[in-house]
Order: C-alpha cells, then structure tokens, then sequence
C-alpha cells in the first residue's frame, strides 16, 4: 500500500512539472508580439514622443483642457526655440539678446509682435532703455501660425507680462498681409506699420 501511493506521487510530480508542448508555442509567439510591439510603439523609450496635445481623454473638467492650455504649449515652443537667447527668465543678456519681461516690443502691438516674430528683426532697437543692434533670423518657415500663437501668448503672460492672447487667426491674418515681405524689420519700418491687426 505504502509502495503504491509514493508510486503514484512520483508520477504525479513529474507530470506537473512538465508544460504541455502546446504552451512553449504560446510563449514563443508572445515574446514574439511583444518584442514587435515594442519595436513599433515605444519610440525609442523617449518621451519626446508624447505629444499631450493629442491626448483626449482625461477628466472630464480642467484635464484636458489643461493640456491644450497655449500658455503650456506656447512655454514648451519657447524652451525649444527661443530659450537659448533669451533665457528661460526672459532676462536675455545684456547687450546681445534682449529681454523679452517688460519688453514694449512683447507687450505693445500685436501686430508689430506677430511682425517680429514672422520676419525677424534686424538693426539698433532700444528695450527697457537698454540698446540692442542684433538680428533674429525669421521664424515664419519654422513655426506654423499656431505655434506663433502660443509661444506669443506664453512671452506676453510669463515673468510678470500680463498682455492678451494671440490666436493663431490673428497671426495667419499678419502672415497674409506681409507675404510679398522677405527682409527682417527695423525698428523704423515698424514705426510706420500699422499697429491695429488686419481683417
Ligand atoms: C539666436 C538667438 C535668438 C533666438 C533663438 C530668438 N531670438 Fe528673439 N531676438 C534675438 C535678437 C538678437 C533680437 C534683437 C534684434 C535686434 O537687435 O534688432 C531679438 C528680438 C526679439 C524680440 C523683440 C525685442 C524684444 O526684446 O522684445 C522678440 C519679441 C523676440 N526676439 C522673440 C523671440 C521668440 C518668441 C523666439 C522663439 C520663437 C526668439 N525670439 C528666438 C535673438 C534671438
């Protein structure tokens, strides 16, 4: 009796330990998808691949709305472009990149804003009494009317600014009406255009 039952354990143990072949095919195929998707979505495991202005789900209120915020995408624009002259304090350097905090050129105009921000600006300007004679390349070809918008919107309301939001309607409308353009501005081209935005 005793003989029969550790018999019948051996056998039992040994099969238990045994997988069916069927499941080293499961397992194979698995590793194989999830190699292959993490080959196709994972981006390099970067997270520059995450664009938050495509994401539509969240809470209902505040979250994803707090994600399209402009001033959030416009502070993100302006870390990638603008940043390594003008500082992250929007202090600039002195004499060779202007302030952009307090700056009237920010705050004033839209359209001479929108101006700037499209062709660039060229020669002697003066801001917060201090003088400047550099040259900002164009960023029209580089930033779309949307991303204009936000980061004009994120340097008018960041480091104590308090100006109102550029939409992307307002800078296409500029775009339009300075196409034929290709030099940068000088402060007294600036002078002469028109302050009000164009319809
Ligand atoms: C390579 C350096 C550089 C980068 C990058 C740059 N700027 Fe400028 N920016 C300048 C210089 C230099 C001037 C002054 C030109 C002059 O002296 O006529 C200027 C002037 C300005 C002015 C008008 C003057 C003022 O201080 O208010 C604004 C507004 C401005 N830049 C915004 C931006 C924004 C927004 C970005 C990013 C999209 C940006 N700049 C990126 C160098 C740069």
């Amino acid at each position: 009796m005793s003989d029969h039952s550790s018999n019948q354990s051996n056998e039992n143990s040994h099969q238990e330990s045994m997988l069916p072949q069927w499941m080293y095919w499961v397992f194979a195929a698995l590793l194989i998808w999830g190699g292959a998707y993490l080959m196709r979505y994972s981006g390099g495991f970067s997270g520059e691949v995450y664009d938050e202005s495509t994401v539509t789900y969240g809470p209902v209120k505040g979250g994803a709305a707090a994600v399209e915020d402009p001033k959030v995408l416009g502070a993100r624009v302006y870390k990638a472009n603008c940043a390594q002259c003008h500082q992250l304090t929007g202090l600039g350097v002195e004499g060779q990149y202007p302030p952009l905090a307090g700056s009237e050129f920010v705050l004033g105009s839209e359209a001479h804003v929108i101006r700037i921000l499209l062709h660039g600006l060229v020669g002697p300007i003066t801001v917060n009494g201090k003088p400047y004679n550099g040259n900002m390349a164009p960023w029209k070809d580089v930033l779309d009317d949307k991303k204009i918008s936000q980061v004009l919107t994120y340097i008018r309301s960041d480091w104590g600014n308090n100006a109102s939001a550029i939409t992307p309607e307002m800078v296409a409308a500029v775009r339009k009406e300075e196409a034929a353009r290709s030099a940068s501005w000088t402060e007294k081209e600036l002078e002469a255009a028109p302050k009000v935005l164009p319809k």
